[in-house]
């Protein structure tokens, strides 16, 4: 079998840190198990012509949300051979999942490999945004000491409201993160909580819509779906608080790129951060990069090498079971049987 892997160019970081495990020199470290099982597995970091050239020959294609190979119906179209495709980390929207479903070719994700580092990236972005630090953090380098300038726009976290929109995995380590700093949680799902776990999290339910307006801060954590695509959209922002920061280390495209431009420059939220982009990578100028007030990252928020590992010693599973034709742990599967099957997907995917 033929198995190719799509992933971030690791530059000298492959070499000098082994355990980059998700870049394409060290292709998640599955060089040896795949040909020692006599398969071969090709690591590319192009996910233009080159991966084209692999189509028609792929059995196995696994891609990473960080540096993702956009796997659409055209290109599924041209994979005749084309059986499971694994996604390095957790968001499969790279993947046509209905393209997929109708070819019966199976999805996974490694479920919950990165979550909590995401949750940590959100937490030290919503505090980045609240207390004012990169501004903060340039007068340092910038050799000032403009005490006023920064202050000015400086804020506790304490007793802010915060939103959660997408109370899964990542919406619930996030929520447990930030109760210790006295904060009052509203979140938004379309599964509610039940009430003991409502009460851990110290969390309240609310629909979207009247979530918005009440938030000083919001994080997003929904998947990517044809539902949730431009959710954010230039409504729902200007429906924002004046003054609120919104965080998004779900995916680029459920905020409407040009609409959150336009109400950054005009200063209705006083900050936008997360690490997710649309494309990716982000070309020099994608208009995210130079809007006022954001403190957004590349998409690494899923990427520390401790998920690194977990996420290629998930790949390294599901391999093993298609192999032996055992079927694939079942937390992992988005699509199977011809159908989305994740709860998390299915909603939208509803006939
Ligand atoms: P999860 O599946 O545990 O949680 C997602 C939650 O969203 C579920 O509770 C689900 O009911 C809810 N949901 C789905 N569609 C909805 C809709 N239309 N309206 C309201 N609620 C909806 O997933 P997890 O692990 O928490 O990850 C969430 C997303 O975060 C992923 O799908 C992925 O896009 C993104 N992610 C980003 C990473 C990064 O590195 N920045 C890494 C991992 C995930």
């Amino acid at each position: 079998m033929k198995v190719v892997a799509v992933l971030y160019p690791g530059g000298s970081a492959a070499e000098e840190t082994p355990e980059l495990l998700g870049c394409a020199e060290n292709a998640l470290g599955l060089r040896e198990m795949v040909e020692a099982k006599g398969h071969e597995l090709v690591a590319l970091t192009d996910t233009g012509s080159e991966l084209d050239r692999h189509l028609p020959t792929v059995d196995v294609l696994i891609a990473t949300p960080f540096w993702p190979a956009y796997i659409t119906r055209e290109r599924i179209e041209k994979a005749p051979k084309l059986r499971l495709l694994l996604t390095a980390g957790v968001g499969s929207d790279h993947f046509d999942l209905a393209a997929a479903a109708e070819r019966n070719i199976t999805v996974a994700e490694i479920t919950g490999s990165n979550v909590v580092s995401v949750a940590e990236h959100v937490v030290m972005q919503i505090l980045t945004l609240v207390r004012n630090y990169i501004p903060s953090y340039k007068e340092v380098i910038d050799g000032g000491w403009d005490i006023g300038k920064i202050a000015a726009k400086a804020h506790d976290l304490e007793d802010k409201i915060v939103g959660i929109v997408g109370m899964g995995r990542i919406g619930q380590r996030v929520a447990a993160r930030l109760k210790p700093f006295d904060v009052q949680t509203y979140y938004y799902d379309y599964r509610r909580l039940n009430t003991p776990e409502e009460q851990v999290l110290g969390a309240r339910y609310m629909p979207l819509d009247a979530l918005i307006p009440q938030c000083d801060v919001i994080s997003i954590n929904i998947p990517l779906t044809p539902q949730t695509d431009g959710l954010f959209n230039r409504e729902r922002l200007y429906s924002m608080k004046k003054g609120a920061y919104l965080v998004n280390t779900a995916r680029g495209r459920i905020v409407d790129t040009d609409a959150l431009v336009e109400v950054m420059n005009a200063g209705h939220l006083a900050g936008y951060a997360g690490d997710v982009w649309y494309p990716q990578p982000a070309p020099p100028g994608h208009p995210w990069r130079n809007m006022p007030n954001h403190a957004m990252t590349p998409h690494v928020s899923g990427t520390s090498l401790e998920a690194q590992k977990r996420y290629a010693d998930g790949i390294r599973d599901c391999l093993l079971h298609f192999f032996e034709g055992r079927p694939l742990q079942r937390d992992y599967l988005i699509v199977d049987g011809g159908k989305v099957v994740s709860p998390s997907y299915s909603y939208a995917y509803q006939k």
